[in-house]
């Protein structure tokens, strides 16, 4: 094992180009990461960190074709937008690429060739999903079907999303083109596939070495390892994608043409990519090799910052990747977050629930949206963004704690000090006593942050400014200025002291107003969390008083101002009224049905029943074991909405059940009917209550 060197690259996944961001994305994997390079920047550390847009795949292409436009508009019209959001957000990126780029076709290719070349894959040709319409195969998400587990007639061509299993389009039954609704034709092609099943036994030993990993990420990936890695195709024919490289393919024997690589092949080569093109922006073209390869100086640290939905990708995949290929560093952290719902509700981009950053900017300062989704971080589980939550933490923390104590500090040194730093002399022991906590803020916060706890760094940040304002308060100035005027002047020098530490620590999380802070108090020479920044103070400093006796500061500027009641209901009025730039392209509704006789219609027994017990199904994600009385019995229904409400939250529902459905078998249990419900078209379930009592037959 080599040493690790100094230098850490950290990568926030590569948002796709189809559509604007919102706090779900930020709360994943870009605002963990901007405060953890902030931090490590003012620390002085030598870190890099990239990202860029996934502007490959099939998500695109079916954005594009919903517009009816090419794929490239998408990302032409996407890319600039989300760029712009990430920097007005206050994003620090090194670099934020796209993979559209030519130097992410030349690195992906050229890592393609590699692992071909080191015989790492497998070529398979066999009869695929061919749409004759639209004159293309059918990959992923432009094929539906039934699904062979559970009998959902929605499953996608790579999983079916009622009951959790992966496939593959030529295990759906009754396959449909998304693309024309044709019925597919079966045509010969040739993929590659990387074999993952021939890195199991290293990825596990590999594991098996981070045991400090956070556990929702080690529980997904153990689920994985215990199920067995199988071989995953990495090509696809598809009109939009990095091209298979010509002569891979004819060293292969097979016609590359039209042939693309898999989007979660190029995607994470993107993080490469991104620093190769930093690299060269910063005249040192081979500079990325020393946050990526293991050189004289050690080995570099790489760490990605993700959703829980990329853990397999960025744990597995990509690992097994960088494996085969042999002249790169592995990951030595993941720290995945979990989900981040909306008002109690999953976020959906379709229903427009959603906080949209590029509309958020429009209206409030950046600053407030980080320290408010920083404060609520899905860490270790899903968590909640509320506007009411939102406008408690600008309002009670950031006004009232942070904001006034910079106020009175500043308000006291400029009315009674002729705005100047005034000297400390005799400290009390309470000055002392705050002069000694304070030395010791930077390191436990350092800590919380090295340890990606943010939601634990910023609430220790801000209890720097809560010893402020009590040491401000149990001091009384007020009182001491006539009675004890040095005891006075000793509060206002360390108070001013303590704003000058926060204007450095606060730098992750606020950066606005730690600049705007640090403008107040003429505090210069100050080494901000941004790349490139110099300057003698940082991170360590902070735990010292940084200002000078008799150095001037100015008059207090309003830092935070108060949000009233009528902002956030309008903000909260918005939700779900479908006028986001998503909501105008939402998928159609299902066509209606065929007619279908009266007498047909009363074949269906349809019961008012009351769910008088659920519970999870073991091994299923996606279903719930239900009892539910009918009235004159009791039924077990296995229903598909685990991930849509808590057992908790159905027990003692009234429900609509069809009760005459003939018995299915799903994951060895019987399902003796089914509980009826109402689909969005993103997706979004609501229970068909019925109020009447359990047993009385709906018609
Ligand atoms: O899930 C997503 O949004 C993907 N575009 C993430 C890609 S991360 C990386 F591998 F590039
Ligand atoms: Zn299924």
């Amino acid at each position: 094992m080599s040493q690790p060197s100094n230098r850490t690259l950290v990568t926030s996944a590569l948002p796709y180009a189809n559509g604007p961001l919102h706090i779900g994305h930020l709360a994943g994997a870009y605002l963990p990461a901007d405060i953890f390079c902030r931090y490590q920047r003012i620390a002085g550390k030598d870190i890099v960190f990239v990202s860029g847009s996934d502007e490959m795949g099939v998500a695109i292409m079916v954005r594009a074709r919903k517009e009816g436009i090419e794929p490239a508009e998408i990302v032409d019209r996407y890319h600039p937008m989300i760029e712009e959001s990430f920097r007005r957000f206050g994003m620090s990126f090194d670099h934020y690429s796209r993979t559209t780029s030519p130097v992410h076709a030349e690195t992906s290719q050229d890592f393609f060739r590699t692992l071909a070349g080191k015989d790492t894959f497998v070529t398979k040709t066999e009869q695929q999903l061919f749409d004759p319409e639209a004159g293309i195969f059918l990959a992923d998400r432009f094929v539906v079907g039934t699904c062979p587990s559970c009998g959902n007639t929605n499953a996608y061509g790579d999983q079916c999303e009622n009951c959790g299993t992966a496939l593959s389009p030529m295990e759906l039954v009754d396959p449909r083109s998304t693309l024309s609704d044709a019925k597919p034709e079966l045509r010969e092609t040739t993929h590659w596939y990387l074999p993952l099943e021939d890195f199991q036994e290293r990825l596990e030993a590999w594991i098996a070495t981070k045991p400090d990993w956070k556990p929702n990420v080690l529980g997904q990936i153990k689920s994985w390892l215990t199920d067995g890695l199988r071989a995953r195709a990495i090509t696809r024919d598809v009109p939009w994608g990095v091209p298979v490289p010509t002569d891979v393919a004819e060293a292969a024997g097979v016609d590359a043409d039209g042939k693309v690589i898999y989007v979660w092949f190029d995607a994470p080569i993107g993080y490469v990519s991104a620093t190769r093109e930093w690299a060269t922006a910063q005249g040192d073209p081979d500079l990325w090799k020393k946050y990526w390869q293991k050189n004289e100086e050690g080995r570099p640290r790489l760490l990605h910052f993700i959703g829980k939905d990329n853990i397999v990708f960025h744990c597995l995949m990509f690992p097994a990747m960088l494996m085969a290929h042999g002249d790169y560093v592995l990951p030595e952290n993941v720290p995945a977050n979990e989900f981040l719902n909306l008002e109690g509700d999953k976020l959906s981009t379709s229903r427009n629930w959603a906080v949209w950053l590029h509309e958020y900017l429009e209206e409030f300062p950046p600053d407030l949206l980080r320290y408010a989704l920083a404060a609520t971080l899905p860490e270790t589980k899903d968590a909640d963004f509320s506007w009411k939550d939102f406008q408690n933490r600008v309002n009670s923390e950031l006004a009232d704690v942070l904001g006034n104590f910079v106020h009175r500090s500043l308000t006291f040194a400029g009315r009674f000090f002729d705005g100047v730093v005034p000297p400390l002399k005799n400290p009390s022991a309470m000055d002392q006593e705050t002069l000694a906590a304070l030395a010791e803020f930077p390191g436990r916060i350092g800590e919380s942050y090295d340890a990606f706890r943010f939601r634990e760094g910023v609430f220790e940040s801000m209890a720097l400014a809560r010893l402020g304002n009590k040491y401000f308060n149990d001091t009384e100035p007020w009182k001491t200025r006539k009675e004890n005027p040095q005891a006075c002047a000793n509060t206002v020098h360390i108070s001013l002291q303590l704003c000058a530490s926060l204007a450095v620590l606060l730098d992750p999380v606020l950066p606005y107003s730690a600049a705007l802070l640090r403008g107040m108090l003429n505090l210069e020479d100050v080494r901000t969390g941004m790349p490139g920044a110099t300057g003698s103070i940082g991170w360590e400093e902070a735990s010292r008083p940084l200002l000078k006796v008799g150095a001037p500061v100015n008059d207090p500027e309003i830092l935070f101002t108060k949000i009233e009641d009528d902002v956030i209901e309008a903000q909260i009025a918005k939700l779900g009224t479908k006028e986001g730039d998503e909501a105008a392209s939402a998928e159609p509704y299902e066509d209606a049905k065929e007619l279908i006789a009266f007498d047909d219609f009363l074949k269906l027994d349809l019961r008012a029943g009351v769910i008088i017990s659920a519970e999870p199904v073991p091994k299923s994600k996606k279903l719930l074991r239900l009892e539910v009385d009918l009235g004159f019995e009791t039924r077990q229904i296995l229903s598909g909405v685990a991930q849509h409400w808590t057992p908790e939250e159905l027990v003692g529902k009234h429900v609509s059940v069809v009760a005459n459905l003939a018995p299915r078998k799903m994951m060895g249990l019987e399902s003796q009917g089914m509980v009826l419900m109402a689909e969005d078209r993103d997706g979004a379930l609501h229970l068909m209550e019925s109020t009447g009592e359990a047993g009385g037959v709906i018609r």
